[in-house]
């Protein structure tokens, strides 16, 4: 099963996805964690989305469907979940025919629905474990009163350089003018299913259990 977790910043896609990952054995595709991943390891295209990044605004079509091409390439277990990909009508149509080439198909595309107030305030609390990049929220998910990551013992923990006031204003525009006529686009493919995102983690899980049967 192929699936896409779509919604704005902070609605919550990497938690839900990681929770796939963990019970279903599907493959995070996260275009975010790729290219963060290529800015740590300091490589030329690292450097070069760095600035936009963290201005929060989106990354060239060409380099993020170059990142998911190279991926589909490897195994695919149990499916793989499109985690902030696609977030253009451009990035939508060349997943289509990435999967098509691979005689593959998208099953469905799960839109999680979040007000804009809580996703400041998600966002504004996250952390991640710095060694296995389990989600943290200082109030709904904090890290263990021990110190110590609840996956992998890890103790040392990021806070995101673009999780901040300004930048998340200009990502907040970005997802209504960019990444939201996705929704009527997969909604004209019979693709869309809706979830309502402002519950809590295991109330969000349980209704994306729900669509994924
Ligand atoms: P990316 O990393 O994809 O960021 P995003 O889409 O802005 O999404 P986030 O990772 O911020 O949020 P999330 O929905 O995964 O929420 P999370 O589960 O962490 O992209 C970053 C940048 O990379 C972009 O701005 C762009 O520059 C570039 N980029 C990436 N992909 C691109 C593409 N395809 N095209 C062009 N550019 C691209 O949860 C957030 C917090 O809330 C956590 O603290 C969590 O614990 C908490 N939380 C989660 N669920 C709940 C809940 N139900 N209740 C309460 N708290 C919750």
């Amino acid at each position: 099963m192929n699936i896409i977790l779509l919604g704005p910043p902070g609605a919550g896609k990497g938690t839900q996805a990681r929770r796939l990952v963990d019970e279903r054995g599907m493959i995070q595709l996260s275009t975010g964690d790729m290219l963060r991943e290529a800015r740590t390891s300091g490589t030329p295209m690292g450097k070069q989305v760095a600035a936009v990044m963290d201005r929060g605004e989106l990354v060239t079509d060409e380099i993020v469907i170059g990142l998911i091409a190279e991926k589909l390439d490897g195994d695919k277990a149990g499916g793989f979940i499109f985690d902030g990909f696609p977030r253009t009508l451009k990035q939508a149509d060349a997943l289509g025919q990435l999967l098509d080439g691979r005689g593959e198909k998208l099953d469905v595309v799960i839109e999680m629905q979040v007000d804009d107030e809580a996703l400041v305030d998600r966002v504004s609390g996250r952390s991640t474990c710095g060694s296995c990049g389990e989600v943290y929220h200082d109030t709904t998910k904090p890290i263990p009163a021990d110190g110590k990551c609840s996956v992998c013992g890890g103790t040392e923990f990021k806070r995101r350089a673009d999780d901040n006031a300004e930048s998340l204003k200009t990502r907040l525009f970005e997802y209504y003018k960019q990444t939201s006529p996705l929704i009527g686009y997969y909604y004209a493919k019979g693709h869309l299913r809706t979830v309502d995102g402002m519950g809590e983690i295991d109330a969000v899980a349980a209704e994306i259990k729900a669509v994924l049967g």
